[in-house]
Parts: C-alpha cells; sequence; structure tokens
C-alpha cells in the first residue's frame, strides 16, 4: 500500500460530538531500529514482541467546532498536563493529509500509562499507538467502513508518524516493520509477523529492571538524526537486514541460543552506534554493565536462556522462556534487584496487542 491510500476520502461531517477509548501496549524490538529517512521511514526493519502490563489508556472525546485550528487538552494522569502538548501538535500536523477532520473538532486527550511516568520506560510506542487508534475509531464513528486490516495498517501507519517504534504497538505477538525480504512488510506501518513461531517462544518473559528512571541525556530524535553520515551507519543498516533474516529461522527452528545471540549483539550494537556518533553518547550506566555481566554468569552457570536487550536508555529488558520464570525471577530478586532504582522491577510477558475499551 501507497501513502495516499491511507488518506480518509469521505466521512460525515455532520457528526456532533462522540468519545472513544483504547489500551495500546509498549513493545521491545529484538532487531533494533535507529535511523531513519525523512516522514519517519526507518533505514532498516525491525521486529519486536509485543508486551501485555506496559501500556497506556487513552480516551478521547471530540466536540464539533467552528474555527480551523487544531484544538486539543490533554491530561496526563488526572492533571492537565502541558509538557506532551507540542508533541501532540507536531503529530497532529504531520497526519492531517490522513485524517482531514483534525481541525473539525475540538479534542479532549484523556491519558495514563500503567507504568510509573519517571520509570525511564518509553510511553511513546504505547501512547502514541494509543492515538492513533482513537482516531481511527473516529473515523469509523464518523462513517468510514474498514476491514479490520486496513484498520490495523491505517493505525500503524498514523502512529509512526507519531514516533515511529509505535507502529509495531497495534498487534501482537511478534511485528515486523520496514522493507525486507517479505513481500508484505513495509516502511510505512508494522505489521503481524506471519512467518512461523515455534512454542518456546509462546509466553515470552520480559522483564525490566529500572536502572535509572530519570529522563534520557539524548531523545532517541536526536540519536536517529546522528545515524546521518555515520561511519558504520551502512554497515549496521546491512546487519539489521541479515540479523532479521537470521532471527526468522530462529524463530521457527526455537533455537534458543541463537536467539540470544541475536538479541544481546543487537542491543549492543544499537549502544555502540550511540557511542561511536559525533558528537558521542553513552545511555548505559554502571549498572546496566553491571546486570548484564551478571546475566551471562547466571546463563553460563546455570544452562540457561536468559539473555537482555536495551532500548534507547539505560533500562535493561530481561528476557526468557516461560518455562525458566521461576528460576529467573528468583535470581532477578536475588541478583538483580540491587541494581535497579529502588530495587525497582516491572514483570510483562508478550501480548497480543492494542484493544477496544467499549464505551
Ligand atoms: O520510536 P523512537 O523514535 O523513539 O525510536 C526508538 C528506537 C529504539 O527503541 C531504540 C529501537 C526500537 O526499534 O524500538
Amino acid at each position: 500500500m501507497k501513502a495516499e491510500d491511507f488518506i480518509l476520502k469521505n466521512y460525515n461531517s455532520s457528526v456532533e460530538s462522540g468519545s472513544v477509548k483504547w489500551e495500546s501496549p509498549s513493545n521491545i524490538a529484538l532487531i533494533k531500529y535507529w535511523g531513519k529517512k525523512e516522514n519517519q521511514i526507518p533505514e532498516n526493519p525491525s521486529i519486536s514482541f509485543t508486551l501485555s502490563n506496559c501500556k497506556t489508556i487513552t480516551k478521547l472525546t471530540y466536540t464539533k467546532k467552528e474555527t480551523k485550528d487544531f484544538s486539543f487538552d490533554l491530561y496526563f494522569e488526572g492533571k492537565q498536563n502541558e509538557a506532551f502538548k507540542p508533541k501532540i501538535q507536531t503529530f497532529f500536523e504531520r497526519i492531517e493529509t490522513y485524517v482531514p477532520f483534525l481541525r473539525d473538532y475540538h479534542f479532549k486527550i484523556e491519558t495514563s500509562n500503567t507504568f510509573p511516568h519517571s520509570s525511564g520506560i518509553a510511553s511513546s510506542a504505547s501512547g502514541m499507538s494509543a492515538l492513533a487508534l482513537c482516531l481511527m475509531s473516529i473515523e469509523v464513528d464518523l462513517g468510514a467502513d474498514y476491514t479490520s486490516e486496513y484498520f490495523n495498517k491505517k493505525a500503524s501507519f498514523l502512529a509512526r508518524l507519531g514516533s515511529g517504534s509505535a507502529c509495531r504497538s497495534i498487534e501482537g505477538e511478534l511485528v515486523v516493520w520496514g522493507q525486507n525480504e517479505s513481500a508484505e512488510s513495509s516502511d510505512l506501518y508494522g505489521i503481524k509477523f506471519d512467518g512461523e513461531v515455534h512454542s518456546n517462544f509462546n509466553n515470552y518473559q520480559d522483564t525490566i529492571l529500572l536502572v535509572d528512571k530519570g529522563e534520557k541525556q539524548v531523545s532517541s530524535t536526536v540519536g536517529h538524526k546522528l545515524m546521518y553520515g555515520h561511519p558504520f551507519a551502512q554497515q549496521r543498516f546491512a546487519q539489521a537486514h541479515e540479523n532479521l533474516a537470521k532471527l526468522k529461522a530462529v524463530l521457527a527452528s526455537g533455537d534458543l541460543q541463537s536467539f540470544v545471540k541475536i538479541v544481546e549483539s543487537e542491543a549492543l550494537t544499537l549502544h555502540a552506534m550511540m557511542m561511536t556518533s559525533m558528537p558521542y553518547f553513552i545511555l548505559m550506566k554502571p549498572n546496566t554493565l553491571e546486570i548484564i555481566n551478571k546475566i551471562w554468569k547466571h546463563r553460563e552457570e546455570n544452562n540457561s536462556n536468559v539473555c537482555f536487550t536495551l532500548d534507547a536508555g539505560a533500562n535493561v529488558h530481561v528476557l526468557y522462556p516461560e518455562n525458566e520464570k521461576e528460576s529467573v525471577l528468583n535470581f532477578i530478586k536475588k541478583e538483580l534487584a540491587v541494581f535497579c532504582q529502588n530495587g525497582h522491577f516491572i514483570t510483562d510477558v508478550v501480548g497480543k496487542g492494542a484493544q477496544l475499551i467499549k464505551k
């Protein structure tokens, strides 16, 4: 599909008001997206696990207005919030061509996260996907007649324009975004991974260790930009393609040892790109490294398949198969929690994607 296919053409402009509500999860990339072209087009394909417990719940109320500006109020966790408004304004500007009724209504956006705001967990993926889904439900309220496939694709397309990785939060359990050798994948939206997945990956566990709950020193917007002219950029983009092909084979075979190698290498490569950009920066903290070393030791000594991945921050996502749930959780409590801020970690599991909440 092309971008033009997502332009809403006809809608019932006599609808005065209404409200919609969605909850949408976060996701954790196994093959990382880092570097983009114009219009949020990724430089390389990525694949992620959709999560279950870390999610954003958003209610969008719309009321017809006369003025032709963008008009919205934002409530975060029950309180009016000005800080997030510029991001929403930019989002509206980017998607206006595809969602032409945005200036016809005043919007009240009421949003909250299931995870603490200052946890260092990026809420942009769950937040932007929840908002995109609400807008899609309004399109339906205004008379659009969509198949669930088109609905999800356009929701993902819109979410991508809010925050790239948000396009992988609509469906579960594995989502691919970005052109690659699979005919179905697209740079414009994420799709549910349609390859074979071994039962070893059923209910895969993700425990998020909150090493640093503060604001990141370098935003991912800046990080992506630093891939322009980066000395290793082209090799990195080629490697992501290779790693995705390898990972697809591993997902089918259930070879957990190979899974661990690809996933950890991707996480370290992401951070290596940050450390070798100009200006260079480091988002890992000493405790991030303490945790990684402990995980390697535990894996070695216990014949375990536990591994780590990182997003653009200091927190560590500990990934492990369901049959190791008890032993790895014990290990986390005993040996890793001390490296977390206030001993705080969040247990999560791979999930099936966003859900409409009944009005
Ligand atoms: O969606 P953004 O622009 O915040 O980028 C996120 C990039 C990583 O989380 C570091 C990797 C990924 O693929 O999610």
